[in-house]
């Protein structure tokens, strides 16, 4: 499936961050066969969040089997200067690349230098930044990503608020344009977020702290009436 055709229907997407990874290929499988597609890759670079997490390499190896069961990877860099470090998750095997607006550097030129380099371009917003935020990048993102934690770690308590802020992002982006959410998202709150109008749920620790990963999967899929 294209990056296109992914993050254009009304999906969950498994964050790594909470995943086992002396196992990483067979807990990917889990989510798969529950149903996921698209994988949510959080990278951290120790500077705009104090954490380090992921990078290309571990990309690069779980390329070949996430596409090999027709889904795609979905990095969402909470990196300082991504421009940096764009070609080298491109390369890796990124569907969809997501920058900060928040973090340094031209944010539109890294919009166009995802495109440029073959993925879809996701902008997040931090829940500090007002939706109003995302105007100054119209046309030039192919998602939209409402963090609806602040960024850093998995396992957080969603930010109530959270629900008036991604229906005004709705508002302002129109209604075709994918919009994720991001932090926190469980069985309970993907309903209200999908109501709200968001169309792509990222669960960490909602799926893989699980029990029962498969089970909770298809259950925030239920919820927030997704594939
Ligand atoms: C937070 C990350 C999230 C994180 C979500 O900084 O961007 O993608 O993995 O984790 P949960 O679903 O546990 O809130
Ligand atoms: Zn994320």
């Amino acid at each position: 499936m294209s990056g296109a055709e992914l993050v254009g229907s009304r999906r969950v997407e498994p964050s790594i961050l909470s995943a086992d990874y002396s196992q990483l290929g067979a807990e990917l499988e889990t989510v798969m066969t529950a149903g996921a597609r698209l994988i949510h890759v959080d990278v951290m670079d120790g500077h705009f969040v104090p954490p380090i997490t992921i990078g290309p390499v571990i990309v690069e190896s779980i390329r070949d089997q996430v596409r090999a069961g027709g889904g795609g990877l979905d990095c969402h860099l909470m990196v300082e200067e991504p421009e940096r470090h764009v070609q080298q998750f491109a390369d890796a095997g990124a569907d969809s690349i997501t920058v900060h607006c928040e973090a340094s550097g031209d944010i539109a030129a890294v919009l166009a230098q995802i495109r440029e380099a073959g993925c879809l371009a996701g902008l997040a917003i931090n829940p500090a930044t007002p939706a109003e935020a995302v105007a100054d990048f119209a046309g030039k993102a192919d998602l939209i990503v409402c963090m609806t934690v602040n960024p850093g770690w998995g396992g957080q308590s969603f930010i109530e608020g959270s629900l008036e802020k991604v229906a005004r992002l709705r508002e302002l982006i129109g209604a075709d344009l994918p919009l994720q959410v991001d932090g926190g998202i469980g069985a309970e709150t993907a309903g209200a977020t999908a109501a709200a109008g968001a169309t792509l749920f990222v669960a960490g620790s909602a799926v893989f702290k699980a029990d029962d990963p498969t089970a909770a999967y298809r259950g925030i899929a239920a919820a927030a009436k997704a594939q």
